[in-house]
């Protein structure tokens, strides 16, 4: 006997090097808790079609039970043709009680076993990740609602645009990932179908009852068709997807941060428990936190390219490319999980240089209020815009700051501007003007606060 499952029609041994490349279990063995899990139900499914009798199942159970508890207390001694978990614990559990283990696999396939398992287990790893995700969310919020009234330079092409509020940056993101949030509720309904039940590609010829599997196991809903529930991985692109684009969102914001940070923009300043420095230069205290956040998306994109390259084209239906699933899912889950928890804490510990975001205000980012000023006055918006540029122009000619000129000068342009066209200097007053939903005032800052908020609740 070799030892395999699958070693009846085999006289030749296989070459050690074919061996180790073919064996999965050095991280499908993270698997082991939920092919337990499986393997329980799935023996009461086949007790149930009158396959195994009540104390065959017991004797499986309680033994399934023991190879747990080995596992969790770190006793269980992987052998060397141990090849993937399902191997490894079912190897145990024939040594455990016997014969009767031999009756376990009746029906079933590593085929719809592994990708039971999986979707057990990203099933509940979506749960930590969601979980972790709204703690990010809920402490952008917290911040975002206790400095609204700080205003700064708001930046397109990173060029000074118009003055925003703080709150309404941080936003900006929590908002971004707060789409992710529900993004990953979807993601998760379609990990939750069972796909136990198909066998390796023609579904169950012993009756088993797979509407009870599926409650056993807690899944939402069954596969609808065998050949496709083995060898479909479209749950797993989709969860790579997810966290390519929530990564994409998080780069964004780390990017913005490293800029904010540095002693050029001086805006704010990352906490030491976020930083390292330098071994050479004694003065640098470097973002490493918010430059390994921006470039593990290189990482979770590469997985996701990755997998669909290994699904694109293959023939149906089962093929053991799709082995190379699993490292994709454990990489990035792993990722994404650090991730979270370093953005979250960057966010809570970031601290804001006030003054500098007050001082780095300058009155040229208020040319778009002075063209509405005269759009207010009844001028055509493409009239006031040209007008309004025409100071800027003046301003710089002069060389002095657009809030400089004089009511003489400004009338020389257009004979609308009057005394009353000094509130437009003021930045506070600005940002009020932007009231409309969505926008950069008091109280529509207020309002998505609410919004995101009720999110999250409703999530
Ligand atoms: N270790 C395998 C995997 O990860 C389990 C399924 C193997 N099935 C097979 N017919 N060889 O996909």
């Amino acid at each position: 006997e070799s030892g395999k499952l699958w070693g009846g029609r085999f006289v030749g041994s296989v070459d050690p090097i074919m061996e180790k490349f073919n064996s999965s279990i050095t991280y499908d063995q993270h698997l082991w808790e939920v092919d337990v899990q499986g393997s329980k139900a799935y023996s009461r499914g086949l007790q149930k079609a009158g396959i195994l009798t009540k104390t065959e199942m017991d004797q499986i159970l309680q033994g399934l039970d023991k190879v747990a508890e080995e596992w969790a207390q770190g006793t269980f001694k992987l052998n060397p043709n141990d090849e993937d978990i399902h191997t490894a614990n079912e190897r145990r559990l024939k040594e455990l009680i016997g014969e009767t283990a031999g009756k376990l696999h009746t029906g079933r396939s590593r085929n719809d076993q592994v990708v039971t398992d999986l979707r057990l287990w990203m099933r509940q790893n979506c749960s930590t990740l969601s979980a972790l995700l709204r703690e990010l969310i809920r402490t952008m919020v917290d911040r975002a609602e206790a400095e609204r009234d700080i205003l700064f330079p708001g930046y397109t092409h990173l060029q000074r645009a118009q003055p925003i509020r703080w709150s309404h940056w941080i936003l900006s993101h929590a908002v971004a990932l707060t789409r992710d949030s529900e993004r990953l509720l979807e993601v998760q309904k379609r990990i939750n179908v069972l796909p136990l039940g198909s066998g390796a590609i023609a579904g169950n010829p012993l009756g088993v009852d797979r509407e009870l599997l599926r409650a056993e196991l807690k899944f939402g809903a069954i596969t609808l068709n065998s050949m496709d529930a083995t060898s479909e991985r479209d749950f797993v692109a989709e969860f790579l997807f997810w966290a390519s684009l929530c990564m994409t969102h998080l780069s964004r914001m780390a990017e913005d941060l490293i800029l904010y940070g540095t002693k050029e923009f001086n805006l704010v300043q990352l906490s030491d428990a976020y930083s390292t420095g330098s071994s050479l230069m004694p003065q640098k205290k470097n973002p490493d936190s918010l430059e390994l956040i921006r470039s593990k998306a290189g990482r979770v994109f590469g997985r996701c390219a990755g997998l669909l390259m290994t699904l694109k084209g293959l023939p149906s239906t089962y093929n053991k490319d799709l082995q190379e699933d699993k490292e994709a899912v454990f990489e990035v889950s792993n990722t994404m999980s650090a991730v979270i928890q370093v953005a979250t804490g960057v966010i809570s510990t970031l601290q804001i240089h006030r003054e500098n975001m007050a001082r780095a205000l300058s009155p040229d980012m208020l040319a778009t209020d002075l063209a509405y000023y005269l759009v207010r006055k009844g001028m055509p918006f493409r009239q006031a815009h040209e007008a309004s540029g025409k100071a800027v122009f003046m301003a710089e000619t002069k060389g002095v700051a657009l809030n400089q000129l004089s009511l003489q000068e400004l009338q020389t342009i257009s004979p609308l501007f009057s005394g009353d066209v000094s509130h437009v200097w003021d930045y506070g007053h600005s940002v009020e003007q932007y009231a409309a939903l969505g926008g950069t005032a008091r109280s529509s800052v207020d309002w998505q606060i609410g919004q995101v908020r009720a999110l999250l609740g409703a999530q």
